[in-house]
């Protein structure tokens, strides 16, 4: 070992990480962002590609980072000690695996692991191997027989493109006639490409949505706080389904024994069955879940942090975040509960109206001071040639706030929102005052 690769290895020992990356463009990554600079363990922040409000942060790279030999090529120019990789493509290319060969540490799943979020075939048939609840399910490789085993069904079904479809790749429909529709479009007009060569057909799970996130480190894993998001685009959980339109940490309907159960029934199986089938997993699980009658059942699983559940939830830890991303990177001991701050932490998204449909992009967006304890995360922002920051995307900025409480926090979120403006500003007034759906 030459003497810089001593002092690599020694500091990286030491859990110091001089510079880090952070691989995406949304809210999530610039959470990510915010929290690398906060840490005391970390000297220096860049990203790729980044946004608008990243850039005004820290210098943020071209990239194109669904390539994972181009992130390497990055990593490497910029001498980057650590990666985060925030967005499931690169991650389930390889990002990871990549990363690793050139001797960088880095935090998700690698490959293998990522399977979990970019086929859904291998994370219903990983279920059912280890009996953790989820609807019973059948796979399909040609849409004749999918076709008639939808004749067959007594029951509605749901059915789903085995692969990655950008959150769109999930049908209830109301009818045979429908069903049958759907099929045709997924395997043989191909609407998501090879992502649905295949397909599952499960049962429909009646219940309530919740959702988990956990820091996995190969045998160990730590238990995020609880979140609740608020997926529809309209007030009063109506409209279409969006990325997500608002959040707040700690949700108020997870009564401990119903945690105590979802680690027992859900996650200590599921971790368990990483070690036995040898998936070195060591990144974030997001688990989406379904409350049924019959208990908690696994809807599908994430490889990826939540967007927006990241901007509450990070702001909700009582240690550093980074420290158990090196920690998980690394495979280290972390605790089975993430030490968590006694208040809450709010979100809400502030998008632009038509979102997810069509919607303008270009707006110029002004920023004024926020009140205290008030952030601002940008998602779908990009700075232009003369340094404006301007609209580029549905989700463009989230207004975050930590308070002593659900309702403190909310409030403070919402007397935010007034501190940004751009002329296609939406947002739901109700973020944390209804359920919440996914
Ligand atoms: P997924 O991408 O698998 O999470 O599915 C997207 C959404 O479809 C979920 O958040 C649920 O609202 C719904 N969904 C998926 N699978 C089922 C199921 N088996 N039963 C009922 N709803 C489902
Ligand atoms: N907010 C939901 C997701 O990140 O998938």
């Amino acid at each position: 070992m030459d003497v810089r690769s001593e002092i690599i290895y020694m500091l990286k020992m030491a859990n110091i990480f001089k510079k880090v990356l952070i691989i995406g463009s949304g809210g999530r990554e610039h959470a990510l962002v915010k929290a690398c600079l906060k840490s005391p363990l970390v000297e220096t922040v860049i990203a790729a590609p980044g946004n608008g409000g990243m850039k005004k942060e820290v210098e943020c790279f071209d990239a194109k980072i669904e390539e994972p030999q181009e992130i390497v090529k990055l990593a490497i120019e910029q001498s980057v000690d650590f990666a985060i990789i925030g967005p499931e493509i690169p991650l389930c290319e390889g990002a990871v695996d990549a990363l690793e060969a050139v001797g960088i540490l880095t935090y998700g799943p690698n490959k293998s692991a990522a399977r979990f979020e970019g086929s859904k075939i291998f994370t219903k048939e990983f279920l059912k191997k280890y009996k953790i609840p989820s609807a019973a399910f059948e796979k399909f490789s040609d849409s004749t027989s999918a076709i008639d085993y939808l004749r067959s069904l007594d029951h509605p079904p749901v059915i789903k493109a085995s692969g990655l479809a950008a959150g769109k790749g999930v049908f209830i429909p109301e009818s045979i006639q429908e069903a049958i529709e759907v099929v045709r479009s997924v395997m043989d007009e191909k609407i998501f490409g090879d992502s649905g060569s295949e397909i599952v057909i499960e049962e429909f799970m009646d219940g309530e949505e919740t959702s988990f996130h956990i820091m996995v480190s190969g045998e160990y894993f730590a238990m995020l706080p609880t979140s609740r998001d608020h997926k529809r685009a309209g007030n009063g959980d109506t409209g279409l389904n969006t990325g997500g339109m608002g959040a707040y940490s700690p949700a108020r309907d997870i009564p401990k024994s119903l945690f105590n159960r979802i680690v027992e029934e859900i996650v200590r199986p599921t971790i368990q069955g990483f070690i036995r089938d040898h998936i070195n997993y060591r990144g974030t699980l997001y688990i989406g879940l379904m409350l049924t009658t019959e208990g908690p059942k696994v809807v599908e699983f994430n490889v990826r942090f939540g967007d927006p559940e990241t901007q509450v939830l990070l702001p909700m830890l009582a240690q550093d975040p980074v420290d158990l991303m090196i920690k998980c990177a690394k495979g280290q001991k972390v605790p089975e509960i993430i030490p968590q701050k006694s208040g809450a932490s709010a979100i809400v998204v502030l998008a632009a109206s038509g979102y997810p449909n069509t919607y303008p992009k270009g707006d110029i967006i002004s920023e004024n001071k926020t009140p205290d304890g008030v952030e601002i995360i940008h998602a779908g922002t990009l700075m232009n040639k003369e340094g404006q920051v301007i609209t580029n995307g549905g989700r463009v900025l989230g207004v975050t706030a930590y308070g002593e409480n659900i309702d403190q926090a909310i409030k403070k979120a919402y007397q935010g929102v007034d501190a940004v403006d751009y002329a296609s500003k939406y947002y739901r007034t109700d973020i944390g005052q209804v359920r919440g759906t996914f």
